[in-house]
């Protein structure tokens, strides 16, 4: 399967896409993460990114869909992959257009995650992820790690991220409104969007995703 999965900053998209990207067997491919690796490593594209993502804005175009090319034309991405946090503005989606196109392929859904605004800021204030691999996500009071601290699946330590800051994800949330929501309509003509709530718990949110996914709505 090919999806696409969107949601405001905090939705839950890293947490489920690790889980279904496990039962679909498909990689998780996440934007935020590679630009996270890339800072960890000190990369030139880290630098770039990094003084974006710390504004709350979006990490320019041209670099944000090259990367993500480079990525999804990776061996284990050749029969599906899940995408969060890419494409996030309408001349992203059409690059990914484009490329599928390109390639004779099309998506299959566009999973559009559901919540509340104070449910992610209360999300995003007590997330925590790891310094190693930041898809390691963790959260102080809905799922907490075994070990204050440390990361349960590769023992890294955990930290908040810089633009977790209660500023940063004040613009994070803006940009989402005015960038990101247009690819919901956009999709939506394409018949693709599947919507459905991020409340509750962990995995009732990730049975819901899989039985709409099934269903197609
Ligand atoms: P990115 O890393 O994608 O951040 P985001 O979209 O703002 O989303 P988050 O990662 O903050 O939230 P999430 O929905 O993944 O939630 P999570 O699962 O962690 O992007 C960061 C930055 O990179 C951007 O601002 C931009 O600068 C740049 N960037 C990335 N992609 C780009 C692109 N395509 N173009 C340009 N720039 C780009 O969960 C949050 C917390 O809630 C966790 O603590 C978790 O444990 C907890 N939680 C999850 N589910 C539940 C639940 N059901 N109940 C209770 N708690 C829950
Ligand atoms: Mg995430």
């Amino acid at each position: 399967m090919r999806i696409v999965l969107v949601g405001p900053p905090g939705a839950g998209k890293g947490t489920q896409a690790t889980r279904l990207a496990e039962k679909l067997r498909i990689p998780h491919i996440s934007t935020g993460d590679l630009f996270r690796a890339n800072i960890s490593r000190q990369t030139e594209l880290g630098k770039l990114a990094k003084s974006y993502m710390d504004a709350g804005n979006l990490v320019p175009d041209e670099v944000t869909i090259a990367m993500a090319k480079d990525r999804m034309s990776q061996p284990d991405a050749e029969n599906g992959f899940l995408l969060d946090g890419f494409p996030r503005n309408v001349s992203q989606a059409e690059a990914l257009d484009e490329l599928l196109k390109a390639e004779g392929i099309k998506l299959d859904a566009v999973l559009d995650l559901e919540a509340p605004e104070d449910e992610v800021v209360k999300r995003i204030a007590g997330r925590r992820v790891c310094r190693k691999d930041s898809a390691h996500v963790f959260h102080v009071t809905y799922s907490p790690p075994k070990q204050d601290g440390v990361c349960d699946y590769c023992g890294g330590e955990l930290y908040q991220r810089d633009d977790d800051s209660e500023e940063t994800v004040r613009t994070r949330l803006e940009v989402y409104h005015t960038q990101t929501e247009p690819i919901i309509d956009y999709y939506r003509a394409q018949g693709l969007v599947v919507t459905i709530s991020a409340m509750g718990p962990v995995d009732e949110v990730t049975s819901r995703a899989l039985e709409a996914l099934k269903s197609g709505q």
